[in-house]
């Protein structure tokens, strides 16, 4: 059982993890299914013994052979409890290993899916999780037995007829409550388990809001809130668990009253002179064992339901479309970026988030995007770095469909700075190599084009200080710059920042300007998102996106002409704000190339845009 075949993270891949899984499973199943026959074999050791004891033994009083036969028995005893222990461990390392094989391919497709549908997809690796734990627990063996029951059957007939017929009744008997209690809970679990999932869902979200909530006073309302979707799953819980608590008893009853009907029967055969008394005690012994799984099966019948719902759930999550399907490796891009018409709309939003934007950057180009809040600045960037994959046209970079290109090919030519950085659990030095192996040389090259070297060596740690959970906390400036420096780190083609400066101080802010400059002379191509004057005017290029559309977009200067011949065309105060900030942009820029000594001095003129005064624009 080993786990080192499956391809961990194999995003691109296609259904062969669950496929290979689910081989390799059934080639363990029947593994399983003979080990449990020898086990149900060796089961006959107990009546067969009993049998020759009371019908030989005792009429022959022959002492050898009863040590014998005890010997014998002790044996055959011996050896089915080691077998049913190895099929435990078995059983427990088997479940291990599904979680091992699938989890990693599970958690990548996982991501994927919440690009592709923004729901939260991590309840499949809780559900991986229960049929780990249902795989590993007691419920299986006796499943396993169940195919061993004609076995019993048989023996029972042999005994007597009369016997075998009481067997077959008992356990038709036992196997219609089981059905029964199936059609009447099926329903009923099934709005639990969602109920139950939707609490773990929604508990999560809760943690994660946890400063909101507490700042605001919140948690009394939202603790409130979750309450009521739990009391909803804790009825359900509560009925199907009194009627199957019932349906368990019902279940016991008529397995004691089989055993008096058989004791019954069989007495009768003795008096009759059909049966041996030996007989008659093996016959009850024979009856618990072909009962047992069945009874067991009972108790362990929501775990059996739930099984193949999630087996189903894995089938339909390893069966939904791959994002990105190529396999081939493509070529370092040179960082030709064209969009081509791209429709963006997401269910539950009622206009369409992008409306047909196209525009294309030239290898080494630098673009400023600047709009007002909601016009889709952020979408646009998830859609150029193949994030967010268009509903409509497409991406480009050079020439190739980024929403289909390899994300382990594609990622390390990208450098992206997401509008709210999220930072892991690990060094500062892990965080900027995103988590691979690189020489520590070229982590400190991209923590000083980033500007922050000197803030990291600052760290109680340097470098390897740890961060995220349970770690150095960074304010919202440092994340930023870390955030920047794993942008830069490994050399890539494209950049896209998304409003990068939020909230950086004038130094960091200078820090940026610095790295862009340096990208600029490496011919990378860059996309920032940016109201900050200052960095629009060390910009080749500027957007105006408005509403999800193209406003303006071309040369910095020519856009601000443009925008000054036909100020009717921008009808958005905002936008014409900031079109008018970053002209004065323009002059900030001119007034620094002139001034280059001066360093920082530019830092001055480098106000949020939204601060500036209306008159600017004139
Ligand atoms: N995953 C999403 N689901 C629903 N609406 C979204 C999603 N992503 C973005 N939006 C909506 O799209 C609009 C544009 O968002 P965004 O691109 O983040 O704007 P910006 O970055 O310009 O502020 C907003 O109205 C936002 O609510
Ligand atoms: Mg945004």
């Amino acid at each position: 059982m080993r786990a080192d075949k499956m391809n961990p993270g194999g995003v691109s891949g296609n259904r062969s993890g669950l496929d290979s899984v689910t081989g390799k499973l059934k080639h363990y199943t029947m593994m399983m299914i003979v080990l449990s026959g020898a086990i149900n074999i060796l089961g006959i050791t107990l009546p067969l013994f009993t049998m020759q004891v009371f019908d030989r033994v005792l009429s022959s009083r022959n002492v050898d052979t009863l040590f014998l036969l005890a010997i014998a028995a002790g044996l055959a005893l011996v050896t089915a409890a080691l077998l049913d222990g190895i099929r435990s461990m078995a059983l427990g390392r088997l479940g291990e290993w599904i979680m091992q094989c699938l989890a990693p391919d599970v958690l990548a497709r996982s991501i994927e899916r919440r690009l592709v549908d923004g729901t939260l997809r991590t309840e499949m690796l809780r559900e991986l999780s229960q049929l780990r734990s249902f795989v590993g627990g007691p419920g299986v063996p006796a499943i396993l037995d169940i195919p061993w029951t004609p076995l019993y059957l048989l023996i029972a007939f042999l005994i007597h007829p009369w016997i075998g017929f009481l067997s077959l009744i008992g356990m038709l008997v036992l196997l219609t409550l089981a059905w029964l209690n199936q059609k009447l809970s099926h329903m009923k679990m099934r709005k639990a388990a969602a109920l139950n999932a939707q609490v773990m869902r929604d508990g999560d979200a809760i943690m994660r809001n946890a400063e909101v909530i507490d700042s605001m006073g919140m948690s009394p309302a939202v603790v409130g809130r979750w309450s009521r979707t739990l009391g909803e799953e804790v009825r359900l819980q509560d009925s199907l668990q009194c009627r199957n608590a019932a349906l368990v008893s019902v279940t016991r009853l008529t397995r004691s009253l089989l055993q008096v009907t058989l004791y019954t029967t069989a007495a009768i055969l003795v008096l009759d002179q059909q049966l041996t008394g030996g007989a008659m005690l093996a016959a009850s012994i024979i009856m618990s064992r072909l009962l047992a799984p069945m009874e067991s099966m009972f108790v362990h019948w929501r775990s059996l339901v739930l099984l193949r719902e999630i087996s189903g759930h894995l089938k339909a999550f390893f069966a939904l479309p791959d994002l990105r399907s190529t396999e081939t490796e493509l070529p370092r891009p040179l960082g030709r970026v064209s969009v081509e018409r791209v429709v963006v709309a997401i269910a539950g939003h009622p206009a369409p988030i992008l409306r047909g934007v196209s525009f294309s950057l030239e290898p080494g180009e630098h673009l400023a995007i600047v709009g007002p809040a909601a016009s889709g600045k952020t979408t646009l960037s998830r859609v150029i770095l193949g994030i967010l994959r268009a509903n409509q046209g497409a991406a480009r970079l050079d020439g190739m469909d980024v929403s289909k290109w390899r994300r382990a090919d594609l990622g390390k030519h990208i450098g992206y700075l997401p509008q709210d950085v999220e930072l892991f659990a690990g060094t500062v030095a892990e965080n900027i190599a995103r988590f691979k192996k690189y020489p520590d040389a070229e982590i400190v090259r991209a923590a000083r084009m980033a500007g922050c070297h000197q803030m990291i060596v600052s760290l109680p740690n340097g470098y390897d200080t740890e961060i995220g959970e349970g770690g150095y906390l960074l304010s919202g400036g440092q994340r930023q710059q870390v955030g920047l420096a794993r942008a830069l780190f490994g050399r890539p083609r494209l950049v896209v920042l998304d409003e990068p400066n939020s909230n950086l101080d004038a130094v960091g802010e200078q820090a940026l300007k610095q790295a862009l400059t340096w990208l600029r002379e490496s011919h990378v191509t860059a996309i920032v998102v940016t109201h900050r004057q200052a960095i629009v005017g060390q910009m080749d290029k500027l957007m105006v996106l408005q509403n999800g559309a193209i406003k303006l977009f071309g040369p910095v200067e020519e856009v601000l002409t443009k925008h000054r011949e036909k100020p009717a065309t921008v009808s958005n105060e905002t936008v014409s704000q900031l079109a008018a900030d970053a002209n004065r942009a323009i002059v900030d820029s001119r007034q620094e190339d002139g001034d280059a000594a001066t360093n920082g001095s530019s830092d001055a003129h480098d106000d949020d845009v939204e601060d500036q005064p209306k008159e600017a624009a004139a």
